[in-house]
């Protein structure tokens, strides 16, 4: 017998049998330290873990939870289609709604038809990596252009940092990717549209397509500088290639039609995940059906998955979109600029350098003054001193708050961060800020 935490126990447990103790390397908090928490339950705002203890969750499973844990209708919307089917691997009338669902939201911005088909995947990589593809498909031409910082999911290409110059291939990113899988790669700086022109003139006639998130997630929040991504779609527009704006974050989380709501530049593929399954795991890219009919079975570029547009995940994901109505949208808004003006005055009151930088209900806290547009800036923050996010982070969770356990993530609310949830993070502020000061004058 030992009476460690619960949590400690599972997670030496599965250290043994899952590499890393996890399934997706965040989660272990080595950015942080410490034992991850084995979570039991979600409801609402709140998870449990398997200690008992409750945490007000602003990780919201990075994304997805928009409604809030173990939203009713959605819980309902699964239980009615498992007891239907879990999986027939055969054509379902979920599938066609959940296309037109995202379909009539994209298309509800300006004058319309920016999204005329979509093809349903599982996971947020599947749906860029389909996308590029189809985007080198389509066009005949070989070379992608990504931006440091932003990240497409685990796509052997995209694992890639920038080469020594700006137009030199890049360099694989991790061990297991291959120089030749990253050589058609060209990873250029975010908010740099001198670079994306530098890069086009060195090499456009064989560039197939721009990614690049519709507005940066994952290295904190770094929205991009007005008219980065309308210089993203005239560049791209000029050279014959083509724009994909990966939504997979921000799709129907920062308003009901993603970022391109906010900032309507029509790219030519879009990529969702996250909110479109509702936690289940579904995804989707799609785009004009000029572009879209060259997918199999149509057209010659060939892309499939046995369990993609499961009726399940395709019910979650209806029911969660079908309860983002507006006035969701105005809580995220108002949850997300509270507590991120909450955050602000507690750091400030403890004397903490910071800024809490958004990107639509998207936020994150960047402990620096400088304004961070890029990933190099992202990292001049963080490295300067990474003890004071953790001893933030660890604090928090202390006090009963899931934040995101590293600097590099994005904060996400759900409508279920009522006034009662926003009162226990404003609590358990105070003595985070201290502990962020205590070790902000500490760096060793
Ligand atoms: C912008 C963006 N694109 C793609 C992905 C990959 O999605 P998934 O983890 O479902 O493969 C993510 C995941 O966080 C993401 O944030």
């Amino acid at each position: 017998m030992t009476d460690a935490p619960i949590s400690a126990q599972l997670f030496d447990r599965a250290q043994r049998v899952i590499p890393g103790g996890v399934n997706s390397p965040v989660r272990a908090f080595k950015a942080v330290g410490g034992t991850p928490r084995f979570m039991v339950r979600g409801q609402g705002a709140y998870l449990t873990d398997a200690d008992g203890r409750t945490y007000v969750d602003l990780v919201s499973s990075w994304g997805p939870m928009v409604l809030g844990h173990a939203h009713p209708a959605v819980v309902e919307a699964v239980r009615e289609a498992a007891v239907t089917g879990l999986s027939f691997g055969a054509p379902t009338l979920g599938e066609v709604e959940l296309a037109e669902e995202l379909i009539n939201r994209v298309n509800a911005v300006g004058s319309g038809g920016a999204l005329e088909q979509v093809r349903l995947v599982n996971s947020g990589t599947e749906a860029t990596m389909s996308a590029i593809r189809l985007a080198r498909g389509v066009t005949g031409r070989h070379k992608v252009v990504k931006f440091a910082g932003c990240y497409h999911g685990h796509v052997d290409a995209l694992l890639a940092a920038a080469g020594s110059g700006v137009v030199t291939f890049a360099q694989p990113d991790t061990d297991g990717v291959t120089g030749a899988q990253t050589a058609e790669t060209i990873v250029l700086p975010y908010n740099d549209l001198a670079a994306v022109e530098a890069a086009f003139a060195a090499g456009g006639a064989d560039i197939a397509c721009i990614i690049t998130e519709a507005a940066a997630g994952n290295m904190g929040a770094v929205a991009p500088d007005p008219g980065f991504n309308a210089g993203l779609r005239e560049i791209t527009a000029r050279h014959g290639a083509l724009l994909i704006s990966d939504e997979v974050m921000t799709g129907f989380r920062v308003s009901a039609a993603g970022w391109y709501g906010l900032d309507p530049v029509e790219a030519d593929l879009f990529t969702f995940g996250k909110v479109m399954s509702g936690g289940l795991p579904a995804a989707a890219f799609g785009g004009k059906a000029s572009i879209m009919s060259h997918l199999a079975p149509s057209g010659s570029v060939y892309q499939a998955g046995t369990l993609s547009g499961n009726p399940v995940a395709v019910a979650s994901g209806l029911a969660t979109l079908r309860n983002c109505t507006p006035d969701v949208y105005a809580k995220l808004d108002a949850a997300a600029d509270q507590i991120g003006k909450l955050a602000s005055a507690a750091l400030s009151d403890a004397g903490v350098v910071h800024r809490v930088q958004h990107a639509g209900s998207l936020f994150s806290i960047f402990f620096t003054d400088e304004p961070v547009r890029d990933f190099a800036g992202a990292q001049r923050a963080q490295n300067a001193n990474p003890l004071i996010y953790k001893a933030f982070f660890h604090a928090m969770l202390d006090a009963g708050v899931y934040l995101p356990p590293s600097a590099f993530e994005a904060w996400f609310v759900s409508a279920a961060h009522d006034a009662n949830v926003i009162d226990r993070i404003a609590e358990a502020l105070p003595l985070a800020a201290t502990a962020a000061a205590q070790a902000a004058n500490n760096p060793s």
